[in-house]
């Protein structure tokens, strides 16, 4: 079936209270507008079209960032739901198929819900994706009979007896691209908001002749983010859906309300994910490995069998191979980590690349920063980097080499050479013993002058 999908990204969402849009506020660190261009890329639809206008450069720049196959319009001024969609019509009017509508602040849809709702479109010409509000509050009222959808009104609009119905609408319309164009074009702005509002199509399909129906999905799916309280609501949603998919999906979550997924985050079967551990974007962890208590990933990918933590953090470009071990109060930053490598305690590592089963010693810090510019630092494989070696980049210390613990490496280390870069030890016997003596006497003097 081929479907077009068309975001709606216009709104300037004023109770937000914010200078930034609102659909580029995030949830599980992503913007809400990336919530809904994921549900649309599940459909695999032929085309994609974003609707922006408040903060529209800053949104059709995350649009596209998102993906490739993203194309963006402006909607100015923004006259309605309606007339948004409108904005499409030159992109999309001939296209065959489907033309599905979403609203960029409604991240929580599921992609089954959208398939239900594309199936629907067997029966109706137009279909509308409708829930039970426990408060229908605002939201547009479904005027039903039987399986008929007769008509959508808005809240503004709507009489005392049909504010009392808790029939909503959720905002997502499908049709065939043709005849959706073609309804809205005849939609006119005569209401109590003077917008065009794409709700009235349901009642000009039923004009033509043409039946209109709904497809019901829990209330839980449809929650619009309008304000911050909403922002969190939803948040809230995403991470109980993500935790349980975890679990349904054979990973282990030792305390599941303190783990912190992100839209894109990927878990492998078996792994095991300890308490209060936070996904930022970009991150994969591969079948069997364990990521220990409170962890901060992100960007970074963790390869069977390794072992990440406690307290560890992974940023961007941090790629750990099978069995690598990664232990407490060590963050690592655009480093590859070879099969075997293992980093246990205290140590920084960041832009370099470290061989298979090399062994970094606690305190390690790999200095890739002169202030100006980054370098890269390079370790070979079975390499043994002593306790507290300051690596001063761009530095290589070849396979099977050592450094001698405290050691300042500024030269590259050949392979399989010791590199001892630290002052010689000098012993003084009995100096210890003189020194405290002496120290405890001043103390005694300065106590006698108070
Ligand atoms: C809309 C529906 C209402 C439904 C509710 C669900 C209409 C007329 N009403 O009302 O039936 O119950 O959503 O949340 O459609 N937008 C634009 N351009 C515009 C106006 C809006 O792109 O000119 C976008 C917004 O960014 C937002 C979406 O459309 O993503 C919905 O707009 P909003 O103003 O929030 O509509 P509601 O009044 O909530
Ligand atoms: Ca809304």
């Amino acid at each position: 079936m081929q479907v077009s999908v068309i975001v709606l990204a216009a709104g300037q969402g004023t109770r937000m209270n914010s200078d930034t849009p609102k659909v580029l506020h995030h949830v599980a660190a992503a913007p809400l507008l990336h919530h809904a261009l994921a549900t649309a890329h599940h459909l695999e639809p032929s085309r994609i079209v974003v609707v922006t206008g408040h903060g529209g450069e800053a949104v059709a720049t995350s649009a596209t960032s998102y993906s490739e196959m993203v194309e963006t319009v402006v909607q100015d001024p923004q006259l309605g739901t309606a007339h948004a969609v409108a904005q499409a019509a030159p992109l999309l009017a001939d296209e065959a198929g489907e033309a599905i509508v979403l609203y960029a602040d409604t991240p929580l849809i599921r992609e089954e819900t959208l398939r239900a709702v594309l199936d629907a479109r067997a029966r109706h010409a137009v279909v509308i994706l409708g829930f039970h509000a426990k408060d229908p509050g605002r939201y547009g009222r479904l005027l039903t009979q039987g399986e008929e959808l007769l008509a959508i009104r808005e809240f503004k609009d709507a009489t005392p007896e049909e504010r009392a119905i808790t029939l909503c609408n959720s905002g997502v319309v499908c049709a065939e691209a043709k005849t959706l164009f073609s309804l809205i074009s005849e939609v006119k702005n005569d209401n109590a908001a003077q917008e065009y509002y794409l709700t009235d199509i349901v009642e000009l399909a039923r004009k033509r002749g043409l039946s209109a129906g709904v497809v019901l999905c829990p209330e839980a799916e449809t929650l619009g983010v309008n304000t911050r309280a909403q922002l969190a609501e939803a948040e809230t949603a995403f991470q109980a859906r993500a935790r349980a998919e975890a679990l349904e999906n054979g990973v282990t979550l030792t305390a599941p309300d303190t783990v912190f997924f992100a839209l894109d985050t990927h878990i492998g079967r078996d792994a095991i994910i300890g308490p209060n551990v936070l996904f930022g974007p970009g991150v994969t962890v591969e079948s069997g490995a364990e990521i220990k208590g409170f962890c901060h990933l992100e960007g970074c990918h963790v390869s069977r069998g390794a072992t990440v933590g406690p307290f560890a953090r992974l940023r961007p470009g941090a790629e750990l191979a099978e069995d690598v071990h990664v232990g407490n109060f060590v963050e690592i930053k655009n480093a590859i980590l070879d099969e075997g490598v293992k980093v246990g305690h205290l140590t920084y590592i960041g832009d370099a690349s470290i061989g298979e089963h090399t062994n970094i010693g606690a305190g390690t810090v790999t200095c890739n920063y002169d202030g100006v510019m980054k370098h890269r630092t390079t370790i070979g494989k079975r390499a043994f980097i002593g306790s507290d070696t300051m690596l001063v980049a761009p530095v290589t210390v070849g396979d099977g080499a050592l450094t001698a613990s405290g050691s300042v490496i500024t030269e590259d280390v050949p392979a399989e050479a010791v590199a001892i870069g630290r002052a010689r030890q000098v012993t003084k016997a009995g100096l210890a013993t003189r020194m405290f003596e002496k120290l405890k006497a001043i103390k005694a003097t300065k106590a006698k002058g108070h």
